[in-house]
C-alpha cells in the first residue's frame, strides 16, 4: 500500500470585505458582540456575478500552480459545497468548464456541509490507494451569502464566502495521510438546516415569503455538539495514528467560532500557538474553511515536509471528522 499526499494548495476570497461595522448598519448588532461571541471581525462576500464555481476555479488554478501541474494532469474533480451553482449540473462540472478541461474525466459534488473538504479528501485518498485514479483536485467552495437571511442577526454575522482547493496524489516518500476518522448523525439534522428548495419542501411563494430558503440554526445546541464531536474525532484520529496532542506541529480546526476552537483545543490538549486561526478574517466559510486555512498556512511557511498536521471538522448533518497528515 502506498501513501497519499497533498502536493499543492490554493484559495480564493472574493474582493468585497464586509466588516462588523458594516453589519452594525444592517442589523441590530455590534462589533463587540460579534467579536466576543464568535471571534469574527470581517468576512468576504462574492460579487453579484460570482457563483460558487467561479470562486472554486480561481482556487483550483492556484492549487495546480502550487503543485506544478496543469489541468490536463487532473483525473478527477470533487467539489464539496452546500451552496452549489445549481442543483444540476454539479458545481464540479462547471469548474471543469471554467478550467477549460475538454478531456473525458469524472467530476462530481459532495455535500457534507462544513465537513465536505475532509470527506472529499478521504474519498480521494481511497480512490488513489485503490488505483482507480492518480491525481484528484479536492475542492471546496461556498457562497454562504446567498443562503443567509440578511435580516437575521443571529445568522448573518457568522458566515462568509470563499474557496480552497488541494491537489492530492500518490506519495512515494514519507508524506502521508496517517489516519482518518469520519462520522455522521442524521438524527440531529433539524438543528442546522436550509428547510426549503429540495424535494421535502419545493420552492413556492410561501417558502420565499417565510424565508425558508435561508439557513436555520439552533446555535447553542450546535455549539455544544461541535465541541464534543471535534474533541472526540481529534482524539480518535490521533490515537489511530499513534500521535499525542503535543506532537502536532499544526492544528487546522473548522473555523465556525473561536470559542468552539478554544474549547476543543483545551479539552484535547492541543497547544494554542500550534492552532491555525483564520475565522477573524473570513467568518465561517463552511466546507471551504479547512482548505482556505491550509493554503494560508502553506503560504505563510507554517508547514514544512515531515510536519504533523491535524484537521478537524464539524458541520450540518451532523457530520464531523479528523485526519492526521504527515506533510
Ligand atoms: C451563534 C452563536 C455565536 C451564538 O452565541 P451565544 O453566546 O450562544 O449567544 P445566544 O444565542 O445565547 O444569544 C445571546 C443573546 O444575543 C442575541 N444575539 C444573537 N445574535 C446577535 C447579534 N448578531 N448581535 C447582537 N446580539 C445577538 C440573542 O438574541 C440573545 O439575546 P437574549 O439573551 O436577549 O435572548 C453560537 O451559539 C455559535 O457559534 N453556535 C455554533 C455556530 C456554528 O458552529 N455553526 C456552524 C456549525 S459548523
Amino acid at each position: 500500500m502506498f501513501n497519499v499526499k497533498i502536493t499543492g494548495t490554493g484559495s480564493y476570497l472574493p474582493e468585497k470585505v464586509l466588516t462588523n461595522f458594516d453589519l452594525e448598519k444592517m442589523v441590530d448588532t455590534s462589533d463587540e458582540w460579534i467579536r466576543t461571541r464568535s471571534g469574527i471581525k470581517e468576512r468576504h462576500i462574492a460579487s453579484e456575478d460570482e457563483a460558487t464555481s467561479d470562486l472554486v476555479a480561481v482556487a483550483a488554478k492556484r492549487a495546480m500552480e502550487n503543485a506544478g501541474v496543469s489541468s490536463s494532469d487532473i483525473d478527477l474533480i470533487i467539489v464539496a459545497t452546500d451552496t452549489p451553482d445549481n442543483a444540476y449540473p454539479s458545481t464540479a462540472c462547471w469548474v471543469q468548464k471554467h478550467l477549460g478541461i475538454k478531456d473525458e474525466m469524472p467530476a462530481f459534488d459532495l455535500e457534507a456541509a462544513c465537513s465536505g473538504y475532509l470527506y472529499a479528501l478521504i474519498i480521494a485518498a481511497g480512490m488513489i490507494q485503490s488505483k482507480l485514479i492518480d491525481r484528484v483536485l479536492v475542492c471546496a467552495g461556498e457562497t454562504m451569502s446567498r443562503a443567509i437571511d440578511w435580516e437575521d442577526r443571529s445568522i448573518c454575522v457568522l458566515f462568509g464566502d470563499g474557496a480552497g482547493c488541494s491537489v492530492v496524489e500518490r506519495s512515494d516518500g514519507d508524506s502521508a495521510i496517517l489516519s482518518t476518522y469520519w462520522a455522521a448523525d442524521g438524527n440531529l439534522g433539524d438543528l442546522l438546516i436550509q428547510p426549503a428548495g429540495g424535494s421535502r419542501m419545493p420552492a413556492t411563494h410561501e417558502t420565499v415569503e417565510k424565508k425558508l430558503h435561508s439557513l436555520r440554526m439552533a446555535g447553542n445546541e450546535v455549539f455544544k455538539k461541535a465541541v464534543q464531536k471535534m474533541k472526540k474525532s481529534a482524539e480518535e484520529a490521533l490515537k489511530r495514528a499513534n500521535i499525542k496532542g503535543e506532537d502536532i506541529d499544526l492544528y487546522i480546526p473548522h473555523q465556525a467560532n473561536i470559542r468552539i476552537i478554544e474549547a476543543t483545543i483545551k479539552r484535547a490538549g492541543i497547544p494554542r500557538e500550534k492552532t491555525a486561526v483564520t475565522i477573524d478574517k473570513t467568518g465561517n466559510v463552511s466546507a471551504a474553511t479547512l482548505p482556505i486555512t491550509l493554503d494560508q498556512a502553506v503560504r505563510e511557511g507554517r508547514l514544512k515536509r515531515g510536519d504533523i498536521l491535524l484537521f478537524t471538522v464539524f458541520g450540518g448533518g451532523f457530520t464531523w471528522g479528523s485526519a492526521v497528515v504527515r506533510w
